[in-house]
């Protein structure tokens, strides 16, 4: 099992390179699928793309959709899609039908059903899974990817397109994509910056210790996997 790296001096080297990456993309594919992450370091990407892309590129050319989101309305701080939005989408040209937002403010359950519908009629299929072009993935310090944690590691089998997940500590619930949909994607790319995330990609990179207990160990799409790194949370 290989985990690809990239390692970078700095977070915000490793935001310029995954910009760099994404305009890349845009520009080689005029429909593409792209699920965000929320968490800090794509706070640094998201920044960027609003500040040293927003005319380089035709944005009409991607469709946005989240990788998970809390069960919160829009404009509540713990918003992915609002922090998104504010950082980001606020300033470039994407029509607003290209932004496919989690509805946060609705019912878990009954919205995990309606996002995992509108992914499905949103992307093409391949076998049973619908397929993203590009999935941005961070990892938290316990090793959980998305809205997968390691209490509820099962959701990387789930049958379900997405699924409420619950955060361990605060409870609070959220939507996520499942183990399979990740899997699933042309290509994924991992945004893991600071020394926190050190112990447990030790561990998951050299499949020792608790390593098959963190669900971001479990990420090998079909397609390729990247993990961006800065060098506070890794030097080779
Ligand atoms: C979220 C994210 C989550 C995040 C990790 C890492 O909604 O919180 O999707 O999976 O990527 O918690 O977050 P940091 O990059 O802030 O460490």
């Amino acid at each position: 099992m290989t985990f690809p790296k990239r390692i970078f001096p700095s977070p915000e080297a490793v935001a310029e390179a995954f910009a760099e990456r994404l305009v890349q993309l845009i520009k080689e594919q005029d429909h593409l699928t792209v699920a965000l992450s929320g968490g800090s370091t794509p706070k640094l990407l998201f920044r960027l793309l609003a500040e040293k892309y927003r005319s380089a590129v035709d944005w009409s050319r991607i469709h946005i959709f989240w990788g998970d989101e809390r069960c919160v309305p829009p404009n509540d701080a713990d918003s992915n899609y609002g922090m998104t939005h504010d950082l980001w989408l606020a300033h470039v040209d994407i029509p607003e039908q290209n932004i496919h937002r989690v509805r946060g403010e609705d019912d878990p359950a009954s919205e995990a059903k309606r996002y995992a519908s509108l992914i499905k009629d949103s992307l093409p299929m391949t076998e049973q899974w619908p397929q993203f072009d590009l999935i941005i993935l961070g990892m938290g310090a316990d090793g959980h990817t998305a809205s997968i944690f390691p209490h509820q590691i099962d959701l990387l089998q789930s049958p379900d397109v997405c699924a409420v997940a619950t955060h361990p500590e605060s409870g609070q619930k959220r939507i996520s994509l499942t183990g399979e949909v990740l899997n699933c994607a042309k290509e994924v790319i991992f945004l893991v910056t600071g020394a926190s995330k050190t112990p447990v990609l030790e561990e998951i990179f050299g499949q020792i210790g608790n390593w098959q207990s963190y669900p971001a160990a479990h990420i090998h799409p079909s397609g390729s996997l990247v993990w961006y790194l800065d060098e506070a949370a890794w030097t080779s």
